[in-house]
């Protein structure tokens, strides 16, 4: 087992707090109703005033933008809707001016129909070696009209689509597990792995400082490709997955190369790479599986996004991830909102509308307090509820289309941010009157999170998550560090970081007394000193006599 040690500690990326950019959403340069990388490079002194360590950007490669960006068409261009390559190298060369780290998304277990790579493989035909790059299989049934096994799509419907070959006659199937338009890449065999390598040092030699890795429990599928016990699982929740589809073992040599290759450009230039996984696997010990020393710098911990507004549900999930995660040497990676989920406002809003914006800043004082990393989504720092009432037909999200309009899941999330002013496009779009409306409609209500509003009011949500920050990156107790846990009220979650500073939340409606006396250093609500309101969550300083356990 690794052992952390004193250079461990020095790594910025293990305490670090990234800013999730989903770059069709923040900010248009051009007036044509979709965020671009111009506007977020306009975006950054916003970004390095809130007190963020980096960003990370959403996909910007050519694409057909199926599912945005998650089909890429060519890993090494920039989308003209985005801009270009030079915009690109401006943007990471602001950000750094700035201070801010840059992480780019890469999306290696699949690849879009329209990429070179597969174009060939269906020009080419059965056996040939462009096929060999995806999963084609001929189809089941007498005339191989059935598909090759049973697995069904993340996003709705089979994992096989059948193509029609170069004769005109239908043929093989090849597999996706997402969309139809998404063929996963095949990485039993060698090119793809080669061409991956070469993708990771074409960014990383344009300067970026890592890589945020899209379903990294993919990629290796077990290789029979034998029907599975539970075929509906990956379509039925993302908390259920097929155990022939994701997270093989195989995958985990990937990720040793990957590290390899950051190692490679850390020992040249002494700067460090960080690679971070969206892995979604079934606990934590697998998950930290994911994250020993020569694979995944860090992993995205879901199990805090999906946990219940509830204290027993929380303190359970911090303390497994503590335990199972710590042991490997890294840090856990807390995150309670991204690009696929509802968004905290509303996901904790129960029957009561009105706890949700304060369950919402209590969770992320409580985050922004636990040892590890953080990432925060766009528009979490402006408090915006999720919009839940977008009409379906401008709905993009490819899971409404391919679950036959039965599940409206990621739209509401991913509505353009509103900058100032009282009416759409509340700042988002450049170019006045001629301009496109934003891709997605905004509502009226945006007007109340509006960023300038925002910055102007000290109890904004804003200005939560910028003391949180703040403090966080000048108090020696938060960031990495050992958490012991504090008996205190029923209901109530508390804890100490390092020497004295300590975190408590109140899960309940009522007040309760403090577990600390006087007046916190930051609230996430109204906190006399003493009591500790509903709702809420704060942080002091305290010489404790208090008892506690350790985690
Ligand atoms: C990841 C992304 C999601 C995307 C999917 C397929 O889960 O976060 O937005 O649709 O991968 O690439």
């Amino acid at each position: 087992m690794h052992i952390a040690t004193a250079a461990d500690t020095q790594h910025w990326w293990r305490d670090a707090v990234i800013y999730q950019v989903y770059v069709r959403s923040f900010l248009d340069s051009t007036g044509d109703g979709i965020g671009d990388l111009a506007g977020v490079r306009a975006g950054l002194p916003y970004l390095r005033k809130l007190g963020v360590d980096g960003i990370w950007l959403s996909p910007f490669y050519p694409s057909p933008h199926h599912d945005h960006g998650y089909d890429v068409a060519d890993y090494r261009g920039v989308d003209p809707v985005f801009g270009d390559l030079r915009e690109f190298d401006h943007l990471v060369a602001d950000a750094q001016r700035l201070g801010l780290k840059v992480l780019i998304d890469i999306v290696p277990n699949h690849c879009s129909s329209e990429h070179a790579w597969f174009r060939a493989a269906l020009a080419d035909g059965p056996g040939s070696e462009a096929r060999k790059r995806f999963h084609f299989a001929e189809g089941r049934g007498e005339n191989g009209e059935l598909p090759p096994n049973n697995w069904h799509a993340m996003f709705g419907g089979s994992a096989w689509s059948r193509v029609t070959e170069p004769d005109g006659e239908p043929g093989q199937w090849y597999l996706h597990l997402f969309t139809p338009e998404q063929p996963d890449l095949n990485w039993r065999d060698p090119s793809v792995a080669a061409s991956f390598d070469e993708i990771l040092r074409f960014w990383l030699d344009r300067g970026v400082d890592g890589f945020r890795i899209d379903v990294a429990a993919g990629l290796f599928k077990n290789a029979e490709l034998p029907d599975s016990p539970d075929p509906m699982a990956d379509e039925r929740s993302r908390d259920s997955v097929n155990p022939l589809a994701w997270n093989q073992p195989e995958v985990h040599d990937v990720w040793r190369q990957w590290r390899a290759v950051c190692e490679e450009y850390t020992a040249a230039d002494g700067l460090d790479r960080l690679l971070v996984g969206e892995v979604s696997v079934p606990t934590a010990r697998e998950h930290a599986k994911y994250v020993r020393p020569d694979e995944l710098h860090q992993a995205f911990f879901f199990d805090l996004l999906s946990a219940d507004w509830d204290h027993d549900a929380f303190r359970k999930t911090i303390s497994e991830a503590l335990t199972d995660i710590a042991g490997t040497g890294s840090t856990v990676t807390w995150v309670l909102n991204n690009h696929d989920q509802v968004r905290t406002v509303t996901r904790y809003a129960g029957e009561t509308t009105t706890v949700g914006p304060s369950r919402a800043r209590a969770a992320a004082l409580l985050m922004l307090a636990l040892p590890g990393a953080a990432y925060v989504y766009q528009g979490e720092e402006l408090g915006l509820p999720e919009v839940v009432d977008l009409p379906d037909d401008v709905l993009t999200d490819p899971i409404f289309r391919r679950t036959g309009s039965r599940l409206r899941v990621r739209d509401g999330c991913r509505v353009p941010l509103p900058w100032s002013g009282q009416a759409s496009p509340f700042g988002f779009t450049a170019g006045g009157d001629g301009a496109a409306r934003p891709w997605l409609p905004q509502p009226e209500w945006f007007a109340e999170h509006a960023t300038d509003r925002a910055l102007s009011d000290t109890r904004s949500f804003w200005h939560l998550y910028r003391d949180g920050l703040a403090l966080r990156r000048n108090l020696p107790q938060l960031g990495e560090g050992p958490l012991r846990w504090l008996e205190t009220e029923p209901g109530v979650l508390a804890f100490e970081r390092g020497d004295g500073l300590v975190c408590a939340v109140n899960f309940g409606l009522e007040s309760v007394p403090a577990p600390v006396a006087g007046t916190p250093l930051l609230a996430s609500g109204d906190c006399p000193p003493g009591i500790l309101p509903g709702s809420t969550a704060a942080w002091w300083i305290s010489d404790l006599s208090t008892k506690g356990t350790s985690s």
